[in-house]
């Protein structure tokens, strides 16, 4: 590491938040030069295979020439405008392809900044929906434990009460209804008990749910469980029966992740709001888009307002419309299909034996997602550390290992991710007591 670079990783560590790390004494940031492929290039010249796709969102590598053009020859037209008033084809384009990719009947898409917000804007559209029912009491959520939907106030008030990163904020947070998690794995044999509590929740409290929110398939950092399909398909039926919105958050398991382009297929379910994220830029920039039925929007432009309350200032900015459209024809274009089944069959193969290990709890393997569940906490800057070691970029949490490469990601370079958390399943220093 030369001095320019000792400067800026001092400075950053001074002055710079990470995410979930402490600003007095936080753990190690490494700096990247530059990410190629699949690689993640560190200034000290390391050369990394990303086994974390950057929380979920990198789809056909960085650094892609097409990803790269698209945004250089919309930045030569327009970076951005505003979208009160005005339109433009990189957004009229990206809205056409989602109303055609997702489950029929989402035919109306809000563009927004992140994840987050999305889900902040499912839930906004459906308590508006049903104040243009006379409904306003229909003002609650109800969701499942062990959910998370992101970190701003109305998401952390879905997320785990308990178990998620935000029972501090208890006393400030909206109160809404929580069932039990899903227990039966997409792997065991549905038991119809395992949605009776849910209904009884939707049997009490239905008259003030607006709507439930769920993450289809995948209970992602709630705990890297894959739940069964039947559950959600149940979800819809429970939804239809006691007049509650559906909102499913497809933020990380939306295109193509689980095996399918979404989550809700599995379940051959189509939900009433469906917020996507992440994945939609392929992972270049930030963009989010929330999409609902015609019934909703209609419901909502027929309210004393006339209109949806949310307009943020970088809605359907043209840089991430214009990469998102680049990356969804790539989707379309290549057979996304065959590499996530690749990508499968060889965590079946190779990561799923680390069960044996002492240390493993449970592995798991789904479409482009594999986990390894410890029964210990990982000591999170020594194993950070080692991944680095081994070339790999790998980032667990409290009991988990997992991964989520790139779409693209060869079986040797899939080899070295597996590999690598092996043999750090060894080293008792990467471990907490
Ligand atoms: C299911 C789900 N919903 C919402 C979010 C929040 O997205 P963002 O971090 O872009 O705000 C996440 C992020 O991890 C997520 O996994």
């Amino acid at each position: 590491m030369n001095e320019k670079h000792t400067e800026l990783l001092a400075f950053d560590r001074e002055n710079i938040w990470h995410p979930y790390t402490s600003m007095t004494n936080p753990l190690p940031s490494y700096l990247v030069e530059s990410a190629n492929g699949v690689h993640i290039n560190l200034a000290t010249g390391e050369s990394l295979v990303d086994g974390m796709s950057s929380w979920w969102s990198v789809l056909h590598g960085y650094n892609h020439p097409a990803l790269n053009k698209a945004l250089v020859d919309q930045s030569q037209k327009m970076s951005h405008v505003m979208f009160g008033g005005l339109t433009h084809a990189p957004a009229i384009e990206l809205c056409e392809k989602l109303i055609r990719l997702t489950p029929s009947g989402l035919n109306k898409v809000f563009l927004c900044d992140s994840g987050s917000v999305a889900v902040e804007v499912a839930m906004k559209m459906a308590i508006q929906y049903w104040i243009s029912k006379d409904l306003p009491n229909k003002n609650k959520m109800l969701t499942v434990r062990n959910g998370y939907h992101g970190d701003t106030l109305a998401t952390m008030a879905v997320c785990d009460p308990v178990n998620g990163m935000h029972h501090m904020f208890d006393q400030v947070l909206t109160k809404h209804y929580f069932a039990p998690s899903p227990t039966i794995s997409m792997f065991d044999q549905w038991d119809a008990k395992d949605t009776e509590q849910l209904e009884a929740m939707f049997i009490e409290h239905h008259d003030n749910v607006a709507a439930f929110i769920i993450e289809p398939i995948v209970q992602g950092t709630g705990g890297m469980k894959f739940y069964h399909p039947q559950y959600l398909k149940t979800c819809r039926e429970l939804c239809n029966k006691y007049d509650v919105l559906f909102i499913a958050d497809e933020i990380a398991t939306g295109l193509g992740r689980t095996g399918k382009l979404f989550a809700c297929e599995w379940a051959e379910i189509s939900p009433d709001i469906m917020c996507l994220g992440k994945t939609l830029t392929g992972g270049y920039m930030t963009l989010a888009a929330t999409l609902c039925t015609n019934e909703i929007a209609h419901g909502i432009s027929n309210t004393e307002a006339g209109c949806f309350m949310h307009g943020p200032t970088f809605m359907g900015n043209p840089l991430a419309c214009a990469v998102a459209n680049a990356s969804l024809n790539l989707l379309e274009t290549t057979d996304w299909q065959a590499n996530i089944s690749r990508l499968e069959q060889h965590m079946k193969t190779h990561l799923l034996p680390l069960k044996d290990h002492p240390r493993v709890y449970d592995t798991r393997v789904l479409g482009g997602i594999g986990v390894v569940e410890l029964k210990q906490n990982v000591e999170m800057a020594e194993i950070q550390k080692r991944f680095v070691e081994m070339g790999v970029w790998l980032r667990p949490f409290g009991k988990l290992m997992y991964i989520m490469p790139p779409f693209v990601t060869t079986n040797d370079q899939l080899d070295q991710l597996i590999n690598a958390m092996a043999t750090i399943l060894n080293e008792d220093n990467c471990f907490k007591d």
